[in-house]
This record gives C-alpha cells, sequence and structure tokens, in this order.
C-alpha cells in the first residue's frame, strides 16, 4: 500500500524532513538533486541522523563524527553497518513508501 510521504513540487535541495510509518523513524532528504529515504537512526549507536552535517554527498553523524556515503548509504567506516536505506515510490505528485 502505498504511504505517501511529500508533495514532489516541496522538494528541492537541501530538503529534509523526518516522518513516523509503521513505528520507524524516517528521514527524506534531497541530495544531489536526488530524493533519499534513510532510518533516522545512525547504525553506529542510534543517533538521529536528522542532525548530521552533510558536505557534499557524505553524511557525518554528529554523535561520534562516522561518515556515510550517500546515496548509497555505505559508511565510510569499515567496522561501521551502513544506512538502512529504503525505496521511494513515486504516486502522481507524490513521493512515500510502500508499506
Ligand atoms: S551514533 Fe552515529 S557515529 Fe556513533
Amino acid at each position: 500500500m502505498f504511504y505517501p510521504l511529500e508533495r514532489l513540487i516541496n522538494l528541492s535541495e537541501g530538503y529534509r524532513q523526518t516522518f513516523k510509518v509503521a513505528g520507524r523513524d524516517l528521514l527524506l532528504m534531497v541530495v544531489d538533486n536526488q530524493p533519499l529515504l534513510l532510518e533516522d537512526s545512525c547504525p553506529h549507536q542510534g543517533a538521529p541522523l536528522r542532525t548530521a552535517t552533510l558536505v557534499g554527498t557524505v553524511l557525518r553523524c554528529q554523535r561520534h563524527g562516522i561518515e556515510f556515503q550517500l546515496p548509497s548509504g555505505r559508511a565510510l567506516q569499515p567496522a561501521c553497518p551502513n544506512l538502512k536505506m529504503f525505496a521511494l515510490v513515486y504516486d502522481s505528485d507524490r513521493i512515500g513508501i510502500d508499506v
């Protein structure tokens, strides 16, 4: 079932918004003109990523400084798991996820 998150017209570079869907905290971002959806929880120790810094396409968690490459979500520190990324679905003028 399609669960809408945002209207496409509201998405632009630098967009960042959190959503709670089915008990999960999600973070919708636009990075390099590409909408990305990820879990709003750092895979290192669970810090929220809504306040992470973004330099180019590298997201840096503010708690311990681990960096993740976007859009893949790959951790740039080998011992850390990658970000949990979710597929986005488009439905007319909205973007969302399948739940
Ligand atoms: S909780 Fe994100 S780097 Fe440690």
